[in-house]
């Protein structure tokens, strides 16, 4: 692919202005959202859609998140039912995505749920994402915007080290609060969930007076982001390190000397915050062998060792 210039917005008016200028017209504008910065498009575009697949080296199978800016925006693109509404409204804005079945009169590219019956959307909590939807008026297709196979993006400079040359714009909106990616649920034919993420499953299952089942155990359609190589730093990962073997470099969580810590306090939401920092500074290090300090396992720790066991699987099929 040729070189692209890519813009860099301020995140002011005039800023988000000439980035949704650019939406308008098929480009391709990277903004962060609470959880980590998404690469966005018009979501009603499929040669924009293409061209973001491409940016990405995404395989194609794999649909996006549609990020509108309320509720009510969402309302017109999917059906919801009362559990999906209880949701929406408890978490909204947030970083919660529902699997929902697609409008017919939606006219949300096809390429965007990859020919599912099924849409992901959400409405992020963060003020740049909120502003430049509304500039945009319109749904913005946005996976997490990094290479497939790469690390997911928490930091304007994770962005621009990574997609520059590749698309038109990027929105400087500073770090991402979150650093975790949303966590997806469908709700039919049970509230299910489809990847963990940055809300935590404890506060779900509270609002919805019910353990929430996995994907596989109900006929919910899974996340074919799920794959293994997903969130794969360059070295390879031993997860539950007590002690370093020779050669490793440990990823550390609590009061252990460290290359890189997550949390030196065992702050599960700080470690979240900074955990795909920590793998891009791994990468920097050279890190061939990551070998990472116990995390507990509730709370976002459960979504950061789902991230990191897929870190740890070995190489193969797509990622995201
Ligand atoms: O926090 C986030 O969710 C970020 C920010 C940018 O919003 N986005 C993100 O997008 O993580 P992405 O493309 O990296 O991951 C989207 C996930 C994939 O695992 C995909 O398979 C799943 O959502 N997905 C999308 N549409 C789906 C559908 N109709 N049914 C099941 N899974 C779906
Ligand atoms: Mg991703």
């Amino acid at each position: 692919m040729n070189e692209l210039t890519t813009q860099v917005f301020a995140s002011d008016r005039a800023g988000l202005s000439g980035a949704a200028k650019l939406l308008v017209n098929g480009g391709l504008v990277a903004f962060p959202t609470e959880t980590v910065y998404g690469l966005g498009v018009d979501a009603r575009n499929s040669d924009a859609v293409a061209r973001l697949y491409q940016a990405k080296g995404r395989p194609s199978f794999n649909p996006l998140i549609v990020h509108v800016a309320s509720l009510e925006n969402a309302e017109k693109l999917v059906v919801f039912d009362d559990t999906a509404r209880a949701l929406a409204q408890a978490f909204w804005p947030g970083a919660l995505t529902l699997v929902l079945p697609l409008r017919l009169d939606a006219k949300i590219s096809p390429l965007v749920t990859a020919g599912l019956e099924t849409l992901a959307v959400r409405v992020p909590d963060h003020p740049v994402a909120q502003g430049l939807m509304v500039a945009f008026d319109g749904p913005i297709a946005a996976p997490s915007a990094n290479p497939s196979g790469e690390v997911s993006a928490t930091k304007f400079a994770h962005v621009r080290d990574q997609m520059t040359g590749r698309i038109e714009g990027i929105v400087d909106g500073g770090d991402c609060g979150v650093g975790l990616e949303s966590t997806i649920v469908a709700t039919q034919p049970k509230p299910t969930l489809l990847r963990a993420g940055g809300l935590p499953v404890e506060a779900l299952e509270a609002a919805l007076g019910d353990e929430l089942a996995l994907a596989g155990e109900t006929a919910a359609p899974s996340s074919p982001g799920q794959l293994a190589s997903h969130y794969a730093p360059k070295g390879t990962v031993r997860l539950n390190a007590i002690d370093l073997e020779d050669g490793e470099t440990l990823l550390g969580f609590g009061a252990v000397d460290a290359a890189v810590n997550l949390s030196p306090s065992s702050d599960l939401i700080e470690a979240a915050a900074r955990l795909f920092d920590a793998l891009h500074q791994l990468n920097a290090l050279g890190a061939e062998k990551i070998a990472v300090s116990p995390i507990p396992d509730h709370g976002l720790g459960r979504a950061i060792n789902d991230r990191l066991r897929r870190a740890a699987a070995p190489r193969s099929g797509a990622a995201t």
